[in-house]
This record gives C-alpha cells, structure tokens and sequence, in this order.
C-alpha cells in the first residue's frame, strides 16, 4: 500500500501525536556539562568562543555546579588549567594540583554529582601535547606513566569518573591496573576511544589554555577519514577495560557514532565540542538560525545516532528546557 491510502502525515497533525510516536527523546540525565577551572578565587572570565562559558576557580566552579544541579544537570567533566606548565605537565599528577582541588570542593558541596575529569597531559605541558615528547614526537609508552600518576590523583581526590583523552596506545589498560593496584577498582573510566584530530577543537584549546605550540596532534589522534579504525579504537578500549566509550566529535561523526551503537552493547557517550557550539552560537548571533531549535535538533540527532549520554555546553540550557 501507498498513496494515498497511506498518508504519513496523519501522526504530525498535532502536537500530542507526534510526541506519541517520537522515537528518540533526551532527558536532564543524558547530559554532561564540562567545566574549566583554574587556580585563584572569583574567577569568572568569559570564553569568548563559547557564549555562557567561563574559565572558574574552585569557589566559583562550586556555585556554577550549584546553579547546574539546579537545572537539572546530573555529571560534569573537568577540565583543568595549572598555575604553571612544563615539559612534564607535573602539575597534572599533584595532589594539591587544581583539579584534585576542584574535586574535593565539589564531593564535599554537593556528593550527588557524578564528577568526571578529563585525563591528558596538553593543558599541563609547556609544549601542548598530550604526553612527554622525544625525538619531537609525543612518545606513547613514556607517557603511560604520567597519565596513570595523573588519574590516580583525581582518584585519590574522590573522581567517580576517570575519562583519558589523550589518544596513546595502551593507556585504557595501563590506567585500568594502576587504578586497581591502588584500591580504585570501582572507579570506572570513560575512554575517549574514537576521537579525532578535529578543526573543531579550536575554542577549547583557548579556553583551557591548550594549543600544542609546534606541530598538530595528528600523530595520536585519529584521521577524519577512517570509520573502520574507529571500530579497532573502541574494540581495543574495550578490551583494555573501558567502561564506556566515547565518540569525539559528534554531529561531523554521527556515522561513527551509529556504527559503534550496532556493534557494540557498552555504553556510548558523544562529545558535542567546542567547535560545534561555536558554530551554533556564531549563526544564531548573525540571526541566520534559531539557537533553541538548533540546540535541540543537534542534541536529538546525536541522541538518535546512538548517544547513550551526551558532553555538551549545552547541558544547562538542555537539562533546564527539559525539568
Ligand atoms: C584534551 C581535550 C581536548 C578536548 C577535550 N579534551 C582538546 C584536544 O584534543 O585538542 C576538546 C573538547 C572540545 O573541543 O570541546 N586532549
């Protein structure tokens, strides 16, 4: 049968049908907000890339969660930016570094937050790569070590969630058994497993202070033209032990993200990125689109492409719309 005794049309007449047959819906829960936080107090500057986001210090990153829990927003992910970088990126693995901090204010405030941190070397090395560098090159198994030292930290600090993104061979396992040895096996770890080497980081690097000062990052992360060795990322983070598994970008990578959800059962989190939010923002300014409708549509899409969860500086916006 067809036309015109099917008619698709009939289940869009009002609102209350199509919400009856909607197939993809998001919820507060879906979202992770991430954050960036610096050292000193009352600090509040605008990311001038990233309308409504702001580089904050511990008091201020704990009123900002605040005002999100409020909103409805369930997890964060941090990101952090040290009093001073090096070649090493030492800071990463202090105790008393601006994460840790950051951690321990946030579980003492406010407990029912899931707090996530972002595991990488590039916003603590001098250089901006995301691991120790010999012969020019980011060195993968010297870095193993400085990436376990750094999420043993935020574990020590109280992290419910590890999330390493720097894209070395190895690491999901390397971290997995450092975490066990020290008495953290419960403590999952969110692999960045399919993450690109992507033009749309840019406003990132700005607001975490980040940019690799030679170079690019495409010696680690992945070529925009392989969907396959996506597949191989994950399958490998899996096996080393990642609880979930993340896709990074999102709405340039909604093919990666479908295929991930048809092959594997863990759960899949998307990055909608800085780059991705910026754009939507700069249109909207323009008036070329509408923010809200664009919002929605994107965070849907992302959903629908086999997202179980969403990183997304839209998260306020998106978990407030939906209370
Ligand atoms: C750190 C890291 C980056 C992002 C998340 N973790 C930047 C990069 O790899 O250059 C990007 C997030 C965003 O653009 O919103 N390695």
């Amino acid at each position: 049968m067809g036309y015109p005794e099917v008619r698709m049309r009939r289940l869009r007449r009002t609102g209350a049908l199509r919400d009856l047959v909607r197939e993809t819906t998001l919820a507060p829960a879906d979202f992770i907000l991430p954050l960036f936080v610096r050292p000193g107090e009352g600090i509040r500057n605008p990311i001038v890339s990233m309308p409504g986001m702001h580089q904050l210090s511990v008091d201020t990153l704990v009123e900002e969660c605040r005002d999100a829990a409020g909103d409805g927003v369930r997890a964060v992910i941090l990101f952090g930016i040290p009093e001073h970088k090096d070649a090493e990126g030492s800071e990463a693995w202090d105790d008393d570094g601006i994460i840790p901090m950051s951690i321990r204010a946030l579980k003492r405030e406010l407990p029912d937050l899931v707090v996530i941190t972002d595991v990488c070397m590039c916003e603590y090395t001098d250089h901006g790569h995301c691991g120790a560098i010999i012969d020019g090159d980011v060195d993968n198994d010297a870095t193993l070590d400085l990436l376990a030292r750094e999420a043993l930290a935020h574990a020590r600090a109280g992290a419910d969630m590890v999330a390493p993104s720097d894209m070395m061979d190895g690491r999901v396992g390397h971290i997995r058994h450092a975490l066990d040895d020290a008495g953290f096996s419960a403590l999952p770890i969110m692999a960045y497993a399919a993450k690109f080497a992507s033009g749309f980081y840019g406003p990132f690097r700005d607001a975490a202070e980040s940019p690799p000062q030679f170079g690019n990052r495409r010696s680690y992360q992945m070529d925009p033209a392989n969907a396959r060795e996506a597949m191989r990322e994950i399958a490998l983070d899996l096996k080393e032990g990642a609880d979930i598994v993340m896709v990074k970008p999102a709405m340039p990578y909604l093919d990666i993200l479908r295929e991930a959800r048809q092959r594997f059962d863990a759960p899949l989190a998307a990055y909608q990125v800085s780059g991705e939010y910026a754009m939507l923002h700069a249109a909207a300014a323009n008036g070329w689109i509408n923010l809200d409708t664009v919002m929605w549509e994107s965070l849907t899409a992302i959903k629908r492409a086999g997202a179980d969860m969403i990183l997304t500086y839209f998260a306020r916006t998106a978990a407030g719309g939906l209370q």
